[in-house]
């Protein structure tokens, strides 16, 4: 009998702080109506200071426990995707182990910036198909706002904070039906964010702030999501009508218009969050998957398409039937 990873629990997080457009356009030049139409974003969360990225973690964490209906205790194996964990270490994984009070189990990080969290899920899956794990909590967690350069428009007007997660359990009956990750590490200049405190002659001026060539790494963004979403399809032999949902990164409406189109998607079928949480990395999948779940439109049994892109370049998918 196939094993396979069931999402048997989704949650999420967003900071009560909310950041408008109209207020990023006291700090920087820029409009509403730019930042709406380029990007479809309105509000972004901001974080407050006492808040850490294990900290937003564990509300999502326990939320997605609750839903599942079970026993911290039973997790064997937590991964947290994050670009801004609270230490340099122990892991936020280890971190949020502490949180949630879990004695045996094993947790790390995994940083693939804002696929981080399809980089967990793909993991997380391979532990339960082989059998090497049960229950596995996936975890993406981000305090962009804590990385971004407040006065650079590229940038600013895009990032937000929260944390989304999901619980996953092996199963008999189908669940994720296959996951595909990639990484390009030639793309370094476009998108990247320096660590200051391990700079080397060379780079010790730079702030540890995001630095994005943002319409270089859009053109990238729209072909390689296209190619991952025919790879996906190919994969499990199905045509785009197969699938219900596509939750996709949020990063910009007008990337997720180019793949909802490649998928012959009406934008009704496509879960946006990004209107009033901006990108928030490798939260940003689990946060919109929570929130289809949670208001009932994504339904047990229908063909969901995550996916996302980010710095690296790293991209990913996930085919789940939920
Ligand atoms: O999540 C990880 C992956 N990240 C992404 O996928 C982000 C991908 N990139 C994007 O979403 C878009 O490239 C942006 C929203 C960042 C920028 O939109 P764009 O349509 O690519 O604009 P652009 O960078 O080509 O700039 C067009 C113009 C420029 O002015 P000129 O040279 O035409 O006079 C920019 O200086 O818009 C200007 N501009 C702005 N104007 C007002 C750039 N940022 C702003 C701004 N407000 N915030």
């Amino acid at each position: 009998m196939t094993r396979y990873s069931r999402v048997i629990g989704t949650g999420g997080y967003l900071p009560e702080e909310i950041r408008s457009n109209e207020q990023i356009s006291q700090l920087v030049d820029t409009s509403d109506s730019w930042i709406f139409e380029r990007t479809g974003i309105k509000n972004r969360r901001i974080a407050g200071p006492h808040e850490t990225a294990s900290s937003m973690a564990e509300i999502a964490a326990r939320q997605a426990i609750e839903a599942a209906g079970c026993d911290a205790e039973e997790i064997d194996l937590i991964i947290v995707a994050t670009g801004t964990p609270d230490r340099v270490y122990p892991s936020t994984g280890c971190l949020l182990q502490q949180r949630l009070g879990i004695k045996n189990c094993v947790a790390f990080d995994v940083q693939a910036a804002c696929s981080g969290s399809i980089f967990a899920l793909s993991i997380a899956d391979q532990y339960i198909k082989t059998g090497a794990a049960s229950k596995v909590l996936v975890v993406g967690s981000e305090l962009c706002s804590r990385i971004v350069d407040w006065t650079d428009r590229g940038t600013c007007i895009l990032f937000g904070d929260g944390a989304g997660a999901l619980l996953l359990a092996a199963s008999d009956e189908a669940g994720i039906l296959s996951t595909h990750i990639h990484s390009d590490g030639q793309y370094e200049e476009l998108l990247y964010c320096p660590n200051p405190q391990v700079a080397t002659e060379a780079n010790k001026d730079e702030a540890g702030f995001i630095s994005m060539r943002g319409n270089e790494v859009f053109k990238v963004a729209v072909n390689t999501l296209g190619r991952i979403v025919d790879e996906t399809l190919e994969a499990n032999n199905m045509q785009q009508s197969g699938i219900d949902w596509l939750v996709p990164h949020q990063a910009n409406t007008r990337i997720i218009a180019a793949t909802a189109k490649k998928l012959k998607m009406s934008m009704d079928n496509v879960i946006l969050t990004l209107e009033n949480q901006g990108n928030t990395s490798s939260a940003s999948v689990l946060l919109a998957l929570n929130e289809g779940v949670r208001d009932g439109r994504i339904q047990r049994g229908q063909v969901v398409l995550l996916e996302a892109f980010g710095a690296g370049f790293t991209w990913g998918s996930a085919l789940i039937k939920y």
